[in-house]
């Protein structure tokens, strides 16, 4: 586990020209009166505080600056890391099932969790990104991405269609509004748009009887270039009623009209990638971040993904039990016999879900164990009881050991998101999506 470091100063500056925050810090981390946090570390404060990176940066590192002092450490252990090769690999797995098909990367809730910025290196061997809003769009022009972007729900009010055309932004219309937007819309940049329509999902998209008529007004509009074609299936993660219907539905609506088309989601390119290599475009967003799209099906190894996010921590506190001994809230959990049991800086403040029961895996030092009692707001508890052959032993786990809550422990073994997801009753989209902003985050 990489530390974070905050470079120290025994020098300067003077006192009273220290601000109060960097007091505070001096105060919080124990430093003596006589060791000061240099200005620099002030920085990395503020970094770690607001977990976003500084303009430009590729990532924290966390190394101190040249000629700093003695370093003190930060508090709490817990670390996100996300790998880059595991994009990377992800990325190429999908468009070998995309077939001619070109791919967008859906990078929209902060690429499920992980941070456009941290992704973006990674994944810029997409042919698109697709994303939810203007701001996200904005993020990766910032970032140096001249190709095409997709507003997976297009615009939400008529000022945002100046946006798509300064950014030059492919939008998707689902609704009559959004056409009324559009006609409404005096530009010089003619936009391209994607006509979504609903096979079944029904939330987004034009009925299927309605939406010749609205690929027909919207190619009639000056302000429009070129109208494609998609849909967003609600079943093709399942066999049963899987996606054929809905397919079918798609195949028939959009007959005979021309533009690019667009309907695989993981799951669907993942599955069916005959259906795929019949369209366009593909959008595949969770396969991209290395957990199953199918996953009370097939796991994320089954399809060759590799976890992209891994979480992190380590043991702050080791104690032993005596049978009949509980632990954490609600005493949720009572020691059937002697244990040694392990806290670990982790809770659901951290997004590690409180919902988890007694007996979700985690790793110790690469070897599986098991969470114990209530997750807390910044603990957990899990088994450190040696247990006995053959099964895996956690006798040499102890204080400071490193605790894998989701992805890859530092010595390789995996333990999939889907699996802590399905444990605590939901998906890896949820688990990745919901890490915490007091997480330090770091690229490798
Ligand atoms: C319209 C649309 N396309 C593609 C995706 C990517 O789906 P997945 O992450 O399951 O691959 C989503 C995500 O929900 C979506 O809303």
């Amino acid at each position: 586990m990489r530390p974070c470091r905050l470079p120290v100063s025994a020098s300067e500056p003077q006192p009273a020209r220290r601000t109060h925050k960097r007091r505070l810090l001096e105060y919080a981390l124990g430093l003596p009166p006589t060791c000061r946090l240099h200005a620099s570390s002030m920085l990395f404060f503020d970094v770690k505080m607001q977990n976003r990176l500084p303009d430009g940066a590729q990532h924290y590192t966390g190394h101190p600056s040249p000629g700093a002092q003695p370093v003190c450490t930060m508090p709490r252990p817990i670390q996100a890391t996300i790998h880059t090769a595991a994009l990377a690999h992800n990325l190429h797995r999908c468009r070998r099932a995309a077939g001619d098909a070109k791919v967008w990367a859906v990078v929209k809730a902060n690429a499920y969790g992980h941070g456009i910025e941290r992704v973006y290196n990674s994944l810029r061997a997409a042919d698109g990104f697709a994303l939810l809003d203007l701001d996200e769009a904005q993020r990766v022009r910032t970032l140096g991405w001249r190709g095409p972007i997709l507003l997976l729900e297009g615009v939400f009010e008529p000022r945002d269609l100046e946006l798509c055309s300064r950014l030059h932004l492919w939008h998707t219309v689902h609704s009559d509004a959004q056409i009324d937007m559009l006609a409404a819309h005096k530009t010089l940049q003619p936009h391209q748009v994607f006509l979504k329509i609903s096979t079944g999902m029904n939330r987004l998209g034009f009925a299927p009887a309605r939406a010749r008529a609205a690929f027909t007004r919207l190619q009639a509009l000056p302000q429009v270039e070129s109208v494609g074609l998609m849909t967003h299936f609600a079943t093709a993660d399942v066999a049963e009623p899987g996606l054929a219907g809905a397919w079918q539905t798609f195949t028939h609506t959009t007959a005979d009209l021309p533009g690019p088309s667009s309907v695989c989601n993981s799951a669907a390119l993942l599955r069916h990638p005959h259906i795929a290599s019949q369209t366009d475009w593909v959008r595949p967003g969770i396969a991209l971040y290395g957990s199953s799209p199918d996953a009370s099906e097939h796991t994320a190894a089954h399809w060759d993904l590799r976890p992209a996010m891994s979480l992190r921590s380590q043991t702050i506190a080791v104690r032993d039990l005596q049978a009949g001994e509980s632990v954490g809230y609600g005493a949720l959990f009572t020691a059937p016999h002697p244990m040694r049991v392990g806290i670990v800086a982790c809770g659901y403040a951290d997004g590690y879900p409180r919902t988890c029961p007694t007996g979700t895996p985690v790793l110790v030092n690469g070897q599986r164990s098991r969470t114990l009692g209530r997750i807390s707001m910044d603990m957990l508890c899990i088994d450190l009881t040696p247990a006995p052959p053959p099964q895996p032993a956690t006798a040499h786990a102890g204080l400071g050991s490193e605790v894998t809550l989701w992805g890859s422990a530092s010595t390789g073994q995996v333990l999939p998101i889907d699996e802590v997801a399905a444990s605590a009753g939901t998906l890896g989209y949820e688990l990745m999506c919901a890490l915490a902003q007091r997480v330090p985050v770091v690229v490798e």
